[in-house]
């Protein structure tokens, strides 16, 4: 069993004033949440190993908070080393963004993969235990409604994946229900994301995938600003209004806000364990997203049909009934919002994050 929560700052058991340990903070999601947490009066500490992420990212984050942010630089499966950051410093909840997250990448890496994400959640949650640390916000995905459900989700369907990476998040969550029947005191959140795109509206940080992307709107930037020659639409012949695929895309400060009501939550709910999801609500087809990224940047951009591809669905939206209820959390940002931000962002930043 582990001890009492701590409650650090007055305040702490408030939700206000906690001192959080973001995991993975300086990649995409992590970084926009950071800056919230620090805006809603939070103390935030980062590990990361830089696995998918550049050190800017923290020089970034510092500029845009006016803060000084200790970044403790290691690989999350390193348990002596994680221990350790426990026992030397006050942390009141933590968000555990730290993962890898490319689909195509996990069913040629699978080891990889399992390890990982895995491990990292491991060595975590046992020195979380072992120091009475009780909160936990785990990224989870929509990922884990796997590939036959109906729309829209809800936190109740049936978990189940199609790909090594999927199977790392329907484990994940499995592993912390058990973790929360050993440990009552435990206060889980499993977020379920749907599709996080968009960019800091400073134009500052961003998405800046490694190599080819493999999703849709940093393949649609990365056309627009000339690193890419086309976009090619993987199918249009599915039973949808328009034949493109659906998706749930919502804006990264929209989930960075979802994480920090999460955290509020935690405080004052009975359940060790809890399930949300983080979407919208709606489906944008590929070629709604297309247009509007080309309103955005004022242009047209080339695209071509293609063949589907191998594991898409037609349809993929949440029912974001329980978050709106229970956080009191709902999406703001429009589908023309996502595009201007992600624009600015990729503009500004045509190869991404510098290196140093
Ligand atoms: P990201 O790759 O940009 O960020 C993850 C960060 O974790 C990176 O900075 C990476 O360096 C770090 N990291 C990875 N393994 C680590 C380890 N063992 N030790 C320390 N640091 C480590 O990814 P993101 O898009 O910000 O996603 C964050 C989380 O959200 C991931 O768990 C991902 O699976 C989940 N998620 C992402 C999406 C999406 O489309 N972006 C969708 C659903 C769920
Ligand atoms: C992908 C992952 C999913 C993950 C999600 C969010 C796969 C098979 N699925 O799904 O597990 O949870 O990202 O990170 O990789 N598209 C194109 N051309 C492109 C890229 C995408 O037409 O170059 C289409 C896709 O066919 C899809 C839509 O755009 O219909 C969105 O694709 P993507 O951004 O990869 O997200 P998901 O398909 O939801």
């Amino acid at each position: 069993m582990i001890g009492a929560p701590t409650t650090g700052a007055p305040g702490a058991a408030y939700g206000v004033g906690m001192r959080v340990l973001v995991t993975g903070g300086a990649g995409f999601i992590g970084s926009h949440t950071v800056i919230q947490l620090i805006a809603a009066g939070h103390d935030v500490l980062i590990v990361d190993n830089f696995a998918n992420s550049k050190p800017t990212v923290i020089n970034r984050l510092e500029a845009i908070t006016s803060k000084h942010l200790p970044v403790h630089e290691f690989d999350l499966r390193d348990t002596e080393r994680t221990e350790r950051l426990f026992a030397h410093e006050q942390i009141d909840a933590v968000i555990h963004f730290a993962g890898h997250k490319a689909v195509g990448q996990s069913s040629q890496e699978p080891l990889d993969y399992y390890q990982n994400n895995l491990g990292s959640t491991f060595s975590l949650v046992r020195a979380m235990t072992l120091h009475g640390v009780a909160k936990l916000v785990f990224s989870s995905s929509a990922t884990v409604y796997g590939a036959n459900a109906a729309v829209p989700m809800n936190e109740d369907f049936p978990t189940s994946a199609t790909n090594p990476y999927g199977w790392t998040k329907v484990m994940i969550e499995q592993i912390l229900r058990d973790v929360a029947v050993a440990q009552p005191e435990m206060r889980i959140a499993l977020m379920r994301y749907f599709n996080p795109v968009g960019a800091h509206p400073s134009g500052d940080l961003g998405e800046d995938p490694s190599g080819e992307p493999n999703n849709l709107l940093p393949y649609i930037c990365q056309v627009a600003v000339g690193r890419l020659e086309k976009l090619r639409i993987f199918g249009d012949d599915y039973d949808t209004p328009d034949g493109t695929p659906l998706r749930d895309y919502i804006h990264v400060e929209d989930l960075a806000a979802g994480h920090i009501a999460a955290l509020v939550r935690l405080d004052s709910t009975d359940r060790a364990v809890s399930t949300w999801n983080l979407g919208t609500g709606k489906g944008t087809s590929v070629f709604e997203m297309l247009h509007a990224f080309e309103r955005a940047v004022g242009r047209t951009l080339p695209y071509e049909v293609v063949g589907r591809r191998a594991g898409d669905i037609a349809a993929s939206y949440a029912d974001p009934g329980r978050a709106n209820t229970e956080l009191g959390w709902s999406a703001t940002h429009s589908i023309d919002d996502m595009c201007t931000d992600s624009w600015r962002w990729q503009s500004r930043h045509p190869n991404g994050y510098p290196d140093a």
